[in-house]
């Protein structure tokens, strides 16, 4: 990640990225030297948001480059800075006078995200990246660890269930705890069944070695309490209720909440945050053998509550939940879950917006900007009290699905709100954990959604 930056004091010698905004595009090529605004013109170049213009030496060599930044009203966004992939190995350095309004941080925020490859199965291509001087009013260091972060949580997703299981999920847990000295404690066999018997019963089926577990690491002694709690589901099948396999196909990704709950810890842990940090991650793997938990059975939850199984597929609800009660009992100032929880998230939102639940509106509202500003986007969906009857048993305390189907995400969300009362403020964050196709600075295959949000409202207004 370093390697894709050169210092500051290299931009003199550095070839220029001219960003360019789509209302300046016009005043931009007629300034050109005629040969230039020739070729501008001939490639129909319009400074589109990711268009891409290179601009040639008198030997061949690209000489700079116009990269289209977009309506200069449109978000603010990292996909004008997200060139790594595009542009030949050397140093190069951003120009925003003809974009005014791209963010120089997020440009270069951009410019890390968009080196990223899945390449861990693939013979080493040996790429030779190009390198960015970035511009000195960034916060480079920051940006860094950020980017890092992200792309250790991407590398999660991408990897497949077989070389991800419940332990390897642990392991990196365990691994990110040591880098940054923090307390690692796992909970296991006889022990979760006491302690998180919800997690136990999803993750039962599982072959021996892909047993469930319970990852809890600690992080900072002094400061407000801040508990992030991921799913770590590391494939579902559905169980029993099995799915069919076009819903299937993507599962290992469904601990994308896991591995973004761990990139928002790495961020706080880099940063050096103010805060006492807590991660929970139930690490499960959803499966189907003879000692699966049924449809019909009834589990006794952690906090105490009855949860009858009208399907085995909502599984991601029923291992947060006592996770939720675990964190819940500490009393946080901030409780944050990431789950990768429903299809009906994707259905209102698509894969791009995370649905983002809570009842403390200003936090909604505050987090909302933050999540704008950092295109790292959320939208708040209503934690809607009324359709809590549609959880309702008729021989437990709740069902774990509305057995009507509608509002789905809603109702996952409210069947979770059971089991926190005492936390300051409680987030939820309904995401997809998954780019289905490329986008400047976002390579199809896994994604971190929320991290960067999240990191921010903590370092903005937790931390006083
Ligand atoms: N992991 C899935 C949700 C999911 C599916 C997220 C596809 C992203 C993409 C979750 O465990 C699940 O299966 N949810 C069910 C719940 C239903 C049985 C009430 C769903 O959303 O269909
Ligand atoms: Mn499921
Ligand atoms: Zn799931």
């Amino acid at each position: 990640m370093e390697d894709l930056l050169a210092p500051a004091a290299s931009a003199t010698a550095a070839r220029e990225i001219r960003l360019v905004a789509r209302t300046r595009c016009r005043e931009v090529l007629e300034a050109l030297p005629a040969r230039w605004a020739a070729w501008a013109k001939s490639a129909d170049f319009s400074a589109r948001p990711g268009e891409l213009l290179l601009l040639p030496a008198e030997d061949g060599e690209v000489a700079a480059v116009l990269a289209g930044a977009g309506a200069e009203n449109a978000p603010p966004s990292i996909a004008p800075g997200a060139l790594a992939d595009r542009l030949p190995a050397g140093t190069w350095r951003f120009v925003f006078d003809d974009a005014p309004h791209v963010p120089p941080a997020l440009a270069v925020l951009g410019w890390l995200l968009s080196a990223y490859r899945f390449d861990h199965y693939r013979g080493d291509e040996n790429r030779e990246l190009p390198r960015l001087a970035p511009p000195e009013e960034v916060d480079s260091e920051s940006l860094l660890a950020q980017a890092r972060a992200v792309c250790f949580g991407r590398n999660l997703v991408n990897t497949p269930a077989l070389d991800l299981g419940p332990a390897e999920l642990a392991d990196q847990a365990r691994a990110l705890a040591e880098e940054f000295g923090a307390e690692f404690r796992e909970v296991s066999g006889a022990r979760l069944r006491r302690g998180y018997p919800m997690v136990h019963a999803v993750g039962m089926a599982a072959a021996e070695d892909r047993a469930p577990r319970l990852v809890d690491v600690r992080w900072g002694d002094a400061g407000p309490r801040v508990t992030l709690v991921g799913k770590g589901v590391c494939f579902d099948t559905g169980g029993l209720d099995i799915k069919p396999s076009s819903a299937m196909r993507l599962m290992k990704k469904d601990m994308g909440g896991a591995a973004t709950a761990l990139a928002c810890a790495r961020m706080v842990m880099e940063h050096a945050l103010p805060v006492r940090l807590r991660v929970l991650v139930p690490a499960v793997e959803n499966a189907v053998s003879g000692p699966a938990f049924r449809p019909g059975d009834v589990l006794r939850s952690r906090k105490g509550l009855t949860v009858e199984v009208g399907n085995t597929d909502a599984e991601g609800r029923l291992i947060l939940a006592d996770a939720l009660a675990a964190a819940d009992e500490e009393e946080p100032a901030l409780l944050v879950d990431f789950a990768t929880l429903t299809g009906a998230a994707r259905v209102a939102l698509g894969p791009q917006l995370p649905a983002m639940f809570t009842d403390d509106d200003a936090l909604a509202a505050r987090l909302a900007d933050i999540a704008r500003a950092e295109d790292d986007p959320l939208w708040r969906l209503p934690l809607w009290k009324p359709y809590m009857e549609d959880l309702r048993s008729d021989i437990a305390d709740t069902n774990n699905i509305a057995a009507n189907g509608f509002a789905g995400a809603i109702t996952a969300a409210l069947f979770l709100s059971r089991f926190v009362d005492r936390a300051g403020a409680w987030l939820h964050l309904d995401i997809f954990g998954w780019n289905p196709k490329a986008r400047p600075g976002r390579p199809c295959g896994g994604e971190v959604q929320g991290a960067r949000a999240v990191f921010a409202y903590i370092r903005e207004h937790v931390v006083s």
